[in-house]
């Protein structure tokens, strides 16, 4: 075991269940300072419950390891600032930040509430921007940083009953690819990974013979590994569970150059191009538009 955090203190959000509580539990074991940031509501997000947090702690310190409890919502900015002033005055500084909280409110999008859209992506967006915010300045201050955002397959394939999750979801993406360019001269990476495990959130989804093989345990390592120092990785999305790994791009096809920026494009001329437009041969992942060059033969 060389993937060590000594000295280094983590924050990780919703972490008194699920995908969440294993991430403190094993940046604990490998030496990190940890807070464990939990609201301890009910899976809808409703009602609150200090014990959540309170008990990882008991179990890192139990093992010998140093945690600090946060009961704050990661939705609100007073909430986002606490649980950064948790790591500073318990262990004078934030080295990492997993944001992992999350509530689900599952509905067909024509019977999805206003209330059910707004709770989801408060928690998933809205957290992730609350928490990230004073963490990041913390970090600029030091000129380091590892930052995980929380993604899903149901926001980056698209999965039935999940349009507010699925956006918000999306949202994190959006924002991890700003992060990465603005704060790319700082030794500050974000990266965001799409876990899958049998938690309280998955509850009646996957069969008990998968279930059992999707224990929350098998998102760890990879969280672990893009939160060293010793990590390049920065940009990345991560799909993962039970063992697998796999690295997930947005990529942009070469696509087909008809126009010159002067004559207009009639639509039954998309039409007649379109399987050279849609054509994946050469397809790219555009890590920033700085590089994004496929119109550029254009204005050339
Ligand atoms: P979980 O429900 O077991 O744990 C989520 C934790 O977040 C709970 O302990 C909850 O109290 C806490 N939380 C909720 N709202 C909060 C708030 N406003 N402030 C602070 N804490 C809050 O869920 P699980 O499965 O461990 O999920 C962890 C993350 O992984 C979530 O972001 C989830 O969306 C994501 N994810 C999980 C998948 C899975 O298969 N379990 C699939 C894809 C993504």
């Amino acid at each position: 075991m060389d993937l060590l955090f000594n000295g280094r203190t983590a924050i990780i959000t919703g972490a008194g269940a699920g995908i969440g509580r294993e991430y403190a539990l094993e940046f604990a074991r490998r030496g990190a300072n940890v807070v464990v940031n939990d609201l301890g509501g009910s899976r809808d997000g409703s009602g609150v419950n200090s014990s959540a947090a309170d008990l990882v702690v008991e179990e890192i310190r139990a093992a010998g390891g140093q945690a600090a409890a946060n009961h704050d919502n990661v939705a609100t900015e007073e909430g986002g600032r606490a649980i950064v002033a948790t790591a500073m005055e318990a262990f004078g500084g934030v080295d990492v930040l997993v944001n992992n909280a999350g509530i689900i409110r599952d509905k067909n999008f024509l019977k999805m509430t206003v209330e059910e859209w707004d709770a989801v992506i408060s928690v998933h967006l809205r957290g992730a921007y609350c928490v990230t915010r004073p963490a990041l300045e913390v970090m600029r201050n030091r000129n380091y940083g590892r930052i995980i955002m929380t993604t899903s397959t149901s926001g980056l394939f698209g999965n039935f009953g999940q349009s507010n999750y699925g956006a918000a979801k999306m949202g994190v993406v959006g924002l991890m690819n700003v992060l990465k360019v603005e704060n790319k001269k700082y030794d500050i990476h974000f990266n965001a990974v799409a876990p899958t495990a049998a938690s309280r959130m998955t509850a009646e989804i996957f069969p008990p013979n998968i279930a059992e093989r999707l224990h929350p345990k098998f998102n760890v390592p990879m969280v672990i590994y893009l939160c060293h120092e010793g990590c390049a990785e920065n940009g990345s999305i991560f799909a993962m569970g039970a063992g697998w790994y796999a690295r997930t791009e947005i990529v942009c096809g070469k696509g087909l150059c008809i126009g010159d920026g002067r004559r207009d494009i009639p639509a039954e001329e998309i039409r007649e191009r379109f399987a050279e437009i849609s054509s994946m041969d050469g397809a790219k992942n555009v890590t920033n538009v700085e590089t994004f060059s496929y119109m550029s033969p254009l204005f050339s």
